[in-house]
């Protein structure tokens, strides 16, 4: 549920700020799957399986090793979603538990894929997913090779709550669509995939980050913002076709990113942001009389950076996060509460093209 006058977001009822406060991402993947918190046991049983299915095929890293190394890593985890339907064993099993293991393996292979391109395109070996680390601090130990310190992985499970769902964006619908039309999960998460690749959308947090890198200097933050305008460019990271206040996810990075960077050589990246916000809702406010305020991709780039992810690979993070409220909406949409007969989407749509006309052969063109 969000509620963009107010800037509130609740999964299934729970509000985001006591999820991100006190759930983990593997309880909220449950959550938003299952419909309901899990007992320690189900949460422990759950951890279990996800974590048992982040090994990839030898072969599958083999075909990405022969890839080209400016493949943008969106690219390589929509293709490598789709692919992984090969090697599911329910592939063909439309059933509500064959497609709950569908959304597990899914949700479980994501970061592998992130984390193996991500080595591979630095000619590094991939490393091996270690099954007793948490989703979240497995992730960062694939990507960097070493284990993360306590609060760098904590911004990460936390970063990973607040990206897990948000109704009916531009991707889930498309995932939705997808869905509707009785293809398998892995064809819908791959559809949605690549709705959120661009800049408007799931590509913002790479956007922002380029913005910052392109700024360079602190000083030069207001100047550049102005700059934008006048180009008549958006920048990003601000501003969201719902919210009409803050973003609530925006609010708690914002909190956390300053914590977990103050100490960090790379601060100043962070210090950016906020003059960046700043800077934005003073010249928006000038020349359009009203407010615009952050959304969540603004305040996870400079973090992500300081962590060591390029930020070419943010977004792909924010789908990996994504992947547990897109399966959701990919079960409810084929196995819907009430059931209702199977619909596919078909929007109307106005033509607007020339009349009806006579076909004239081309050599008379
Ligand atoms: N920077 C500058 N101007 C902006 C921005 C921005 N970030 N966002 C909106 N505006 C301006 C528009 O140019 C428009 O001006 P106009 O009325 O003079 O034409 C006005 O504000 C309203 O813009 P809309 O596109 O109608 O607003 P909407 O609310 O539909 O846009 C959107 C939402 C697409 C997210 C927009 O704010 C944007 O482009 N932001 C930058 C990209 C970004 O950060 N995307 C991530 C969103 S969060 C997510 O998808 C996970």
């Amino acid at each position: 549920m969000v509620n963009g006058d107010e800037g509130k977001l609740a999964y299934r009822g729970y509000n985001i700020e006591d999820l991100a406060r006190e759930s983990t991402f593997e309880e909220t993947a449950y959550l938003l799957i299952h419909g309901a918190l899990p007992t320690a046991d189900q949460l422990s049983a759950f951890s279990r399986d996800l974590a048992s299915h982040r090994k990839l095929p030898s072969a599958f890293i083999a075909s990405l090793d022969m890839l080209p190394l400016n493949t943008p890593p969106m690219a390589i985890l929509q293709a490598g979603v789709s692919l992984l339907a090969g090697y599911d064993p329910d592939i063909y099993d439309e059933s509500m538990e064959a497609n709950q293991r569908k959304a597990i393996r899914a949700i479980g292979l994501m970061p592998t894929i992130i984390a193996a391109w991500k080595r591979l395109k630095n000619n590094q070996g991939p490393v091996e997913p270690d099954e007793s680390l948490p989703h979240a601090a497995n992730f960062l130990y694939m990507i960097r090779g070493r284990k993360p310190a306590e609060a760098t992985a904590r911004f990460m499970d936390v970063s990973m709550i607040l990206h897990a769902e948000h109704t009916f964006n531009a991707s889930t619908f498309t995932s939705r669509v997808v869905a509707s039309t009785g293809a398998d999960m892995y064809a819908s998460l791959a559809a949605g995939i690549g709705a959120l690749s661009g800049p408007l959308h799931g590509g913002a947090n790479a956007q922002v980050m380029r913005n910052l890198l392109d700024t360079k200097d602190p000083e030069r933050v207001e100047a550049w913002v102005e700059d934008q305008f006048k180009r008549g460019k958006r920048v990003s990271g601000m501003g969201h076709a719902v919210y009409k206040t803050i973003d609530p996810r925006a609010r708690i990075l914002q909190n956390m990113a300053q914590s977990v960077v103050k100490d960090h050589p790379e601060y100043r990246w962070y210090e950016m942001t906020e003059r960046m916000a700043l800077a934005t809702q003073d010249v928006f406010r000038k020349k359009k009389g009203k407010d615009i305020y952050p959304n969540v991709d603004l305040y996870s780039a400079s973090v992500y950076h300081a962590m060591g992810i390029h930020h070419e690979f943010f977004p792909a993070v924010f789908a990996m996060s994504r992947s547990a409220g897109w399966c959701a909406h990919i079960l409810e949409e084929k196995f819907p509460h009430p059931p209702v007969k199977p619909a596919l989407y078909r929007p109307e749509s106005k033509y607007a093209g020339p009349p009806e006309r006579k076909y004239v052969p081309i050599e008379e063109r």
